[in-house]
């Protein structure tokens, strides 16, 4: 007997949504991510208990006709490839086709569309796959989706939801990757009726400005120098933290023509550029847009679409860490420029420091076998107390010191070079 059958379409959704829905976050990257590539100038996103029982996405793009609203939600239905072809040469957002059809498996959607061109719109309610209701509305145009009740057939999945307050907080990270790259849309973001962010329309640092806002009166972007550069393989532009200004939890996001995305290699070519110039722990903050020729890359490794595979990657890590130290070179000469009492003072204090640092390195080596000595009790000379413990505090203060001697060296290193280059620096 054959055992084998083809799933029925409304399972085969719920199969897909696992992969492309995984939490509200997700849902809302996909409409929000939609309504871009219709085109659409002003979105709002009204979001009800972190989006558990409501994600409704408006906004004002080139809408659906009443065949194209039903057409959307099916699996594979597109309107933005056609072929092959046309994955690699791809400046949409999306192409898999199944967004919709994934979402509306396992909510309750509400959909209303209106084209510019129509004097009638549609409504269409799907729960489940199961097209509820479909008939002709007043609306404006553009489309107003709603996402009710997420995961409502499918227990185990919402059981697997977080607290609201990180799912608020995965969605305002998702949010931030789409506005950050979209500043001349206008966006609002509504939660439980409050109002958490109202972003005009402006250029990408005024956008950075809007989100992130100014910290203890200072303006944050004030605390970021331009990266900018232009070759045939890629084109570099955004934003980097002055090192001064890096802190612990540092905003670090890359861009790729229009669409955020994770790149470790790439933050290692930051981090290389910012090398010597940070203090303890803390990290720089960058906002880094990156424009290449579609089809040197795939944006399709990743079902969620953020890791991005580039052909000639070892190449741009070249290009963007040049950039990055082209750029903290700038900073770092442009006060030395016009010698004026402000560069000669902070020379000044650039070279006793240094002299101090200096004297601490020499006092270090000098009593470092006698503090040894001291701890470990006189060395061969004694019998010490308990063997084991001393020596490993021993060893401990070796080790200690040696890392303290190292950080002091290459701190008179670089204030050498910069009392060498009448280069004041940082602290
Ligand atoms: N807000 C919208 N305004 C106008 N058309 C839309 C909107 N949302 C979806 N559509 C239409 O529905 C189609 C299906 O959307 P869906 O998100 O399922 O797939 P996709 O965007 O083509 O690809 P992906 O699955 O990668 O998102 C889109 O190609 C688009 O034509
Ligand atoms: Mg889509």
């Amino acid at each position: 007997m054959d055992i084998i059958h083809l799933l029925p379409d409304s399972v085969a959704n719920q199969i897909a949504a696992g992969e492309v829905i995984q939490r509200p976050a997700s849902c809302l990257k996909e409409l929000v991510e939609n309504s871009l590539d219709a085109g659409a100038s002003r979105i709002q996103v009204i979001v009800r208990d972190a989006g558990r029982t409501l994600l409704q996405v408006i906004d004002d793009g080139c809408g659906m006709s009443e065949t194209d609203a039903r057409m959307a939600f099916e699996r594979h239905a597109t309107s933005k490839i056609s072929s092959a072809q046309d994955l690699f040469a791809l400046r949409t957002m999306g192409f898999r086709g199944e967004a919709l059809a994934s979402i509306c498996a396992v909510a309750q959607v509400e959909v209303q569309t209106r084209k510019k061109e129509d004097e009638i719109g549609t409504l269409l309610e799907i729960h489940g796959s199961e097209v509820i209701r479909q008939e002709p509305c007043q609306c404006p145009v553009g489309t107003n989706f709603k996402v009710k009740n997420l995961f409502f057939n499918v227990p185990v999945r919402r059981k697997f939801l977080k607290t609201d307050q990180t799912e608020l907080r995965n969605l305002l990270t998702e949010f931030y990757h789409i506005v950050l790259v979209y500043p001349k849309v206008q966006f609002t973001f509504v939660h439980n009726d409050e109002i958490l962010l109202e972003l005009p329309s402006g250029t990408e640092k005024q956008r950075i400005e809007a989100v992130f806002g100014k910290s203890g009166g200072k303006s944050y972007t004030g605390q970021f120098v331009d990266v900018a550069t232009d070759t045939e393989l890629v084109s570099i532009r955004g934003f980097i933290g002055k090192p001064e200004a890096a802190t612990k939890n540092a905003q670090q996001y890359f861009f790729v023509n229009g669409r955020y995305m994770r790149h470790p290699y790439f933050h290692k070519a930051i981090m290389t550029a910012y090398s010597g110039t940070l203090s303890g722990e803390t990290n720089p903050s960058y906002f880094i847009y990156f424009d290449v020729a579609p089809e040197t890359i795939d944006v399709n490794i990743h079902p969620t679409k953020t890791e991005i595979k580039f052909q000639d990657e070892q190449m741009i890590f070249q290009i963007l860490m040049a950039a990055v130290r082209e750029s903290l070179g700038k900073f770092n000469l442009t006060p030395s420029l016009d010698f004026n009492r402000e560069g000669e003072i902070e020379m000044g204090i650039v070279t006793k420091r240094c002299l101090n640092r200096m004297w601490s390195l020499i006092r270090i080596i000098i009593l470092l076998p006698v503090l040894r000595r001291q701890v470990c009790r006189g060395g061969r000379n004694y019998i010490p107390r308990s063997g084991k413990s001393f020596m490993r505090r021993s060893r401990r203060i070796r080790l200690r010191t040696l890392l303290l001697t190292r950080r002091l060296w290459k701190r008179i290193l670089s204030d050498m070079t910069n009392i060498l280059c009448f280069r004041p620096m940082r602290g």
